[in-house]
């Protein structure tokens, strides 16, 4: 079966009980045992719940991994992959990633032993001069955020199998309909199921997927252990927005693109990030890599962070919000949002400038969203 035709039936048989079409939302915390030990598949719903399962197969499936494991958020998967490690171990993560994960390496991983230094994403070779004998995992996100860089998957799954390396990469701004980086050799894929997954800005989830059994029963014993599971109705929201997944994506797409080629011509923009521009220094690797572009872009505007406050707020469409990947357009100042917890050092170091300015581009109507942008930046 096609992408988009798994994307609604994968996982989602309709109930054997009662027909329902539409996997019901089993909020139960338990199930009854027939005697002791014997039970239908399910004892507690932090250690398995129905409607998750069909989340977490459906993921699977989408990512062409062999298992799925759902999370109460993007963090919470993060901490579960990390979670497979030990004090002692390193770990090299790309140096332009989301500021939670980067709070994670420093303010929680860094206080148990864990190891981890940044590579240059713009330059690959850093990676492989970053290994050391310790080193377990790479962590990279690709398009990164907020800057949308471009990571050969390939070339570092690679170099990462030789040197028997974890390869993790974090696919929220491609979405499995866009990248699906198992197929590129990557070992673990995560997502912040927040975004373009649940696609409508009303849930907050996780995901871990893999096709490496032993990972798989590693993290499934973290994620039972630890807890940190989404409950049954945000795992339905989730399973609901995944089914439009593919034709919400062609269309984030579409206007991204759209606006990207016009604000690269505007006179009060000095640099405009998008993987599907020409002039997008990766753009050969997203083209090979990826099947789309995706609907994240960011841009520098010319006048500092003067300009960008008078942007954000004549902006009327787009709102003025942290998160992405809804059908409604956001735009987000990552220097006080998103990474704000990197502190103006790092953030520097990383190219996040002052003037940055990160944009969801949403599915409403692309003269619209133009036209927005237009008035906002008129002086
Ligand atoms: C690329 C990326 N990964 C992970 C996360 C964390 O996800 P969550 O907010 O669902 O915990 C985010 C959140 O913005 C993100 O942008």
């Amino acid at each position: 079966m096609k992408f988009d035709t798994r994307a609604i039936h994968e996982g989602q048989k309709p109930d054997t009980q009662t027909g329902a079409v539409i996997v019901p939302v089993y909020q139960t915390s338990t199930y009854e045992q027939e005697t002791i030990g014997k039970h239908k598949g399910f004892e507690y719903s932090r250690t398995g719940n129905p409607t998750r399962k069909a989340l977490e197969e459906s993921l699977a499936s989408l990512e062409g991994g062999n298992y799925g494991l759902a999370f109460a958020s993007g963090v919470a998967a993060t901490v579960a992959v990390l979670s497979v490690l030990k004090s002692g171990d390193h770990v090299i993560s790309g140096n332009d990633i989301y500021g939670g994960t980067y709070r994670i390496f420093e303010k929680v991983f860094k206080q148990w032993g864990l190891d981890v230094s940044y590579a240059d994403v713009d330059k690959i070779e850093s990676f492989e001069k970053a290994i050391k004998k310790n080193t377990k995992l790479i962590w990279i996100e690709t398009p990164t955020n907020p800057l949308l860089k471009i990571i050969d998957i390939k070339r570092l799954a690679g170099f990462a199998k030789k040197k028997g390396v974890l390869l993790a990469v974090d696919n929220t701004f491609a979405s499995p309909y866009f990248q699906r980086p198992l197929e590129l050799g990557a070992d673990i894929v995560v997502h912040s199921t927040t975004k373009y997954l649940a696609g409508h800005s009303d849930v907050i989830g996780g995901a871990v997927i893999t096709s490496n059994e032993a990972l798989y029963k590693d993290i499934k014993f973290y994620q039972n252990a630890a807890g940190g599971v989404p409950g049954t109705w945000d795992s339905w929201l989730v399973l609901r927005g995944i089914k439009t997944l593919a034709v919400r994506m062609r269309e984030h797409e579409k206007n991204a693109l759209y606006l990207a080629k016009y604000l690269e011509k505007y006179k009060q923009v000095e640099k405009v990030y998008y993987p599907g521009l020409k002039s997008h220094p990766q753009h050969y690797i997203a083209k090979a890599q990826m099947s789309g572009f995706s609907g994240m872009l960011s841009i520098e505007l010319k006048g500092g962070f003067k300009a960008v406050e008078q942007f954000v707020s004549k902006l009327k469409i787009f709102t003025l919000a942290e998160s992405l990947g809804g059908v409604e357009s956001l735009v987000c100042y990552p220097a006080r949002m998103t990474h704000a917890s990197l502190g103006e050092k790092e953030r520097f170091k990383r190219g996040i400038k002052d003037n940055l300015v990160r944009l969801s581009v949403g599915i409403e109507n692309k003269a619209d969203l133009k036209n927005d942008i237009n008035n906002a930046l008129a002086l």
